[in-house]
Parts: C-alpha cells; structure tokens; sequence
C-alpha cells in the first residue's frame, strides 16, 4: 500500500510538502486517540529492551535527528514503534533554515539530500514542549534533545550559544546530544578539531548535570580523527558517541550525475551512508570500553541492517532516510524482523 502511495503519489510531491504530509498523519495518531490501538498494532513479540543512559529503551531502535526539528511529534513515533526519538537539532535561537528546496530524493540510491540548515523554533519552545509531553504521558518513548550551534552566531563564539540550549533543554531530555557534524551551517563540521571540541564538550558536561551527554560525528571525519574523537569522548567522561551524520561525499551513486548535481550542497543519507557508518562504528568500538553507548546510525533500512550494528557493538541503532522508503509501519517491521532473528539465533 506505502509503496503504491510512495511510487504514484508520494514521489511527484516536493519532498518537503510529503514530509510535512506524512508528519500530519504522525501527529494524528495522539490527537485522534489512537495511540493505544496503533502501539498495540506495533509492538514487538518479544521483548527487546535495552538498559543504557540510565534509561529502559523499549526496542534498539530509533528515529535519528532530523525528522522532529521542534519535538511535535514525539508520541505519535513511540506509537509506531520507535524505542526513542531524537528531537533536533535545536538552536538556542529560533531560525528559518535555508531557503526551499532544501530537500531532494535520489530514488535509485535509495537516498536523499538535505541542506535543511537546522530550521526550528528555538531551544525555549522546544522546552515548554517536552515538559508538555513528559508531563501528560505515561508511556512514551525515551526522548534525546540534539543541540547545534545557531547560524548567526560566529563559530568563535559557539560554546556560549550551546550552553545555552543545554540551560533550556538539559533538564528535559533523557539524553542530550552535541551535534557538530551537520553540514549545512557554516563552520559547524569545525567544532570536530580536537581543540575546538575539548572546550565545547567539557563546558557542555558541567552544564547537563546528571543528564547523560554524547555527541554526534560525521562520517568523513579519517579514521585517525574518529579514534581521536572517541578517546577523548572516554576521557572526558562523556556517556556516549553516535556515528554518523550525512556525509557530503557522492561517490558511487547510481543516480545519474546531472541530478545530483542539480540537488547541490548538502549531506547525503541512505544506503550509499551504509558501508561507512558500519565501519566508523566498528572503528569507535576498538577505542571505548563496553559501556560506552554507541548509537549506530546511517544506511540502516532493514531488520537484518539494524542487527547486523548491534552484532557490530551499536548500543542502540537509529534511522531516518529509509522511513521516507518504507512508510509509517518501518519500525515495527524492523522490531518484528528483530524478534524473529533472535528466535531464529536462540
Ligand atoms: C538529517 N540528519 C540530521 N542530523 C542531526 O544531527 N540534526 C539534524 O537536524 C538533522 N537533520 C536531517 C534532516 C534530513 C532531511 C535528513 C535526511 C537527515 C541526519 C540523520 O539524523 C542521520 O544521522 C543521517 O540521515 C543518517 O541516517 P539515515 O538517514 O541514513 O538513516
């Protein structure tokens, strides 16, 4: 059915009005008092809770960053069977991201490109939204609140500008993630240099409190970078590292090149992200002890996908792009292909 929709209606949208579609009929779910039904309808057969962040994790599986800029959408993902969402990036200040189109599919990779360049409504609306939604709700999923830099604010002046996201949103998120990894805002892939990073994660940390901190890398950092970044991840303490962001390379796309080229800057998501995010976490997981949780995150679109990072040493695994392919019920197809495997394995 989503694919009938997906190749004869949904592809002939702009990709930023099917998203905005398709997150409608999410935020239906709760509105329409359909969260019980629809969660029963999702949930695993078995149990596949994980135990990280100080926090139960009802399946490994997640939706990334990205989809839920502003945290509105919170239950209706938990109700399709998302373990945990991400909210973000936020910003301290509210901004408009980069003019449409900023949004394109590359339907033969299975893939898209993004130069949304963190459009949201600011760290101080995101905040009285989640203390709406831990308030009212019983049974939801565990919420991480990811944190960039605001695009007019000089890069020298970027930890000032987190910490104050981290005052806002630190005491409303069961993790909280420093992005320095998307792409589309100048400067921000920056942060990533040691010297840069040391500073802006340590301030970060004091400002949290008790609330655990990761921070979220991009995959075309070197693997020397990526092993520095995890050391020093371990060293300052921090509880965990997700890997990876969009990558800004195109290299061996089966979409032709003059359409890709028309689509323009911006970070790459998909399966050509696949082979790299498994290896940057496979990498990070000869530098961090056990404990250390890794969200594995990029090309992932199957059950075996998602089962194939957690054998890798992914604490939890997230996604994003193959929700655009697969349609609303993808989490509970991966829960379920989950349970299967291990039933199979046992
Ligand atoms: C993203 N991603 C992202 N990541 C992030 O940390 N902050 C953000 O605001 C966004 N925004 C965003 C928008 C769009 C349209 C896409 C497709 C992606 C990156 C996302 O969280 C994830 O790291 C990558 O997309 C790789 O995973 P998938 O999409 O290959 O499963």
């Amino acid at each position: 059915m989503y694919d009938f929709l997906f190749r004869h209606f949904l592809t002939r949208m702009d990709p930023e009005d099917a998203h905005h579609l398709a997150f409608s009929v999410i935020k239906a779910i709760p509105a329409l008092r359909l969260e019980g039904l629809v969660a029963r309808f999702t949930k695993a057969p078995v149990d596949l809770s994980v135990t990280t962040l100080g926090r139960t994790f009802p399946t490994p599986f997640g939706l990334a960053a990205g989809f839920d800029k502003d945290a509105t959408g919170i239950r209706g993902f938990g109700a399709l069977g998302f373990g945990h969402v991400e909210v973000g990036t936020i910003t301290a200040r509210a901004q408009p991201g980069n003019p449409r189109p900023r949004l394109f599919r590359l339907v033969a990779d299975r893939a898209v490109i993004n130069r949304m360049g963190f459009n949201n409504a600011g760290a101080a609306a995101a905040s009285l939204r989640l203390a709406r939604v831990r308030s009212l709700t019983r049974s939801r999923p565990v919420i991480g609140v990811n944190i960039g830099k605001s695009r007019v604010v000089e890069v020298d002046d970027a930890i000032d500008d987190y910490l104050q996201s981290t005052r806002a949103l630190a005491p409303m998120a069961d993790y909280l993630v420093v992005n320095v990894s998307s792409p589309n805002t100048p400067g921000l892939r920056g942060l990533q240099e040691l010297d840069r990073l040391a500073p802006l994660l340590s301030a970060v940390k004091a400002e949290a409190g008790s609330t655990p901190l990761l921070v979220k890398i991009a995959p075309d950092l070197s693997d020397d970078e990526v092993v520095k970044i995890s050391e020093l991840a371990v060293s300052l303490g921090l509880d965990g590292i997700i890997a990876t962001n969009t990558t800004i390379s195109r290299e061996g796309l089966k979409t032709d090149a003059s359409t890709v080229e028309s689509a323009g800057a911006g970070g790459l998501s998909g399966e050509p992200l696949r082979a790299r995010s498994l290896a940057v976490l496979k990498l990070i997981r000869t530098v961090v002890p056990e404990e250390l949780c890794v969200i594995s995150v990029g090309g992932v679109d199957t059950a075996y996908d998602v089962d194939q990072r957690l054998l890798a040493g992914a604490t939890l695994v997230q996604g994003y792009t193959a929700f655009l392919y697969r349609g609303p019920f993808w989490a509970r197809s991966i829960n379920v292909g989950l349970a299967r495997l291990r039933k199979t394995r046992a």
